[in-house]
């Protein structure tokens, strides 16, 4: 039941922080380590390369799932869409791991891919919030996201459950490949889950922006390098689907490569910049689109910050900021749905399960 909540959404984008900590209370051993069941660590040790496959929000999840666990675990990872997987299929290294994430676990496109690689022999792990779904019976092993029953059709608290499922994934490999990691990842967590608090408590300043901004504009862009880049298509993809605001992420560096021509007087551009190594990059991005008469809205992280930047996002570990920096552009594009008086969780044309390809 939504409660008090006046949309699903808006409760969903709130059961963050304790999703994150249910999280960490169920991949925890009793001495407070990370622990995965046995056989999915194995799985995961066994392979030689992990090839992620995910449609929509949950594809967005595995590219962030890509960099976790090339960067935890070291192991090679390519995140590719369901949709596209069969038709142009890499070649496959010797020893794979497939790893499905899907918050309903009914997909038809990623069913399509599940089918096909155990026909091949591939072992299969589903990460999804629905375990006894299709995906979770139909592969080798599940690991559960438990973020609760997600309603609105807009997916966002799913997402950040598989980004938080996927890093203990990452670690728990680690540690069992014996590599010394140099942080605390449940400390990590439960860091990400009080931040996400904050995030949800600044509701009248994330409304305010997209009152300013998204009011009455036909089109609007997002960009981000690095990481960034993975959660502004997922702001993008948030603000589209429910505002029916015409919304595209890009790769800061690639704008210029022809988008650019879209920019006009007062178009949008939301630009988050939240990594030290990007940093003056991405804001040189800004100064390109500024120049051209777009109205920017920097979201930066503590520390990274200017003066004028419209938000900022706490800081929070580095492998972690994708799980607190959407929470800003979920509560963007709900607030964008709201005053444009669309139908916040039930956007037209979509459905909350694909269960056709
Ligand atoms: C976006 C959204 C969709 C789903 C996609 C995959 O908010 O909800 O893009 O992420 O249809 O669904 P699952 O994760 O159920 O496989």
């Amino acid at each position: 039941e939504k409660g008090t909540y006046p949309h699903y959404m808006l409760k969903e984008i709130d059961e963050q922080p304790l999703v994150i900590r249910n999280i960490i209370s169920k991949y925890q051993d009793e001495n407070g380590e990370v622990k995965l069941d046995e056989n999915i660590r194995n799985a995961v040790n066994a392979a030689d390369r992990i090839y992620i496959i995910a449609a929509g929000t949950s594809y967005n999840a595995g590219l962030v799932g890509k960099q976790l666990i090339e960067n935890i675990a070291k192991k090679p990872v390519e995140t590719h869409i369901a949709s596209e997987f069969l038709y142009n299929m890499p070649l496959i290294s010797k020893n794979p791991l497939f790893i499905f994430i899907s918050q309903s676990g009914e997909t038809a496109d990623s069913r399509g891919v599940l089918v096909a690689v155990k026909k091949l022999g591939y072992p299969a792990l589903t990460i999804t919030n629905v375990p006894g779904s299709t995906l979770s019976r139909e592969a080798d092993y599940t690991l559960h996201t438990y973020g609760g029953p997600e309603i609105a059709v807009a997916s966002t608290k799913a997402y950040t459950a598989q980004m938080a499922v996927l890093s203990l994934l990452a670690v728990d490999s680690a540690k069992a490949q014996g590599f010394e990691l140099d942080f605390d990842p449940i400390k990590e967590l439960s860091i990400v889950a009080t931040v996400m608090e904050t995030l949800c408590d600044q509701k009248e300043a994330l409304e305010k922006i997209a009152r300013d901004y998204l009011s009455v504009t036909r089109n609007c862009f997002f960009i981000g390098r690095a990481s960034d880049y993975y959660v502004v298509l997922e702001g993008a993809l948030k603000l589209k689907e429910i505002s029916y605001i015409q919304a595209e992420g890009f790769a800061g560096g690639e704008l210029k490569h022809g988008t650019i021509a879209l920019i006009e007087k007062g178009t949008p551009v939301f630009a988050l910049a939240t990594q030290e190594h990007v940093n003056l990059s991405i804001r040189g991005n800004v100064k390109e689109v500024a120049a051209r008469g777009a109205t920017p809205c920097i979201i930066s992280l503590e520390g990274l910050n200017f003066e004028d930047d419209q938000f900022v996002v706490p800081k929070v570990h580095e492998y972690l900021t994708p799980l607190v920096t959407v929470i800003p552009m979920q509560l963007i594009a709900y607030y964008a749905a709201l005053h444009r008086g669309c139908d916040v969780d039930k956007p037209r044309n979509l459905a909350k399960s694909v269960t056709v390809e």
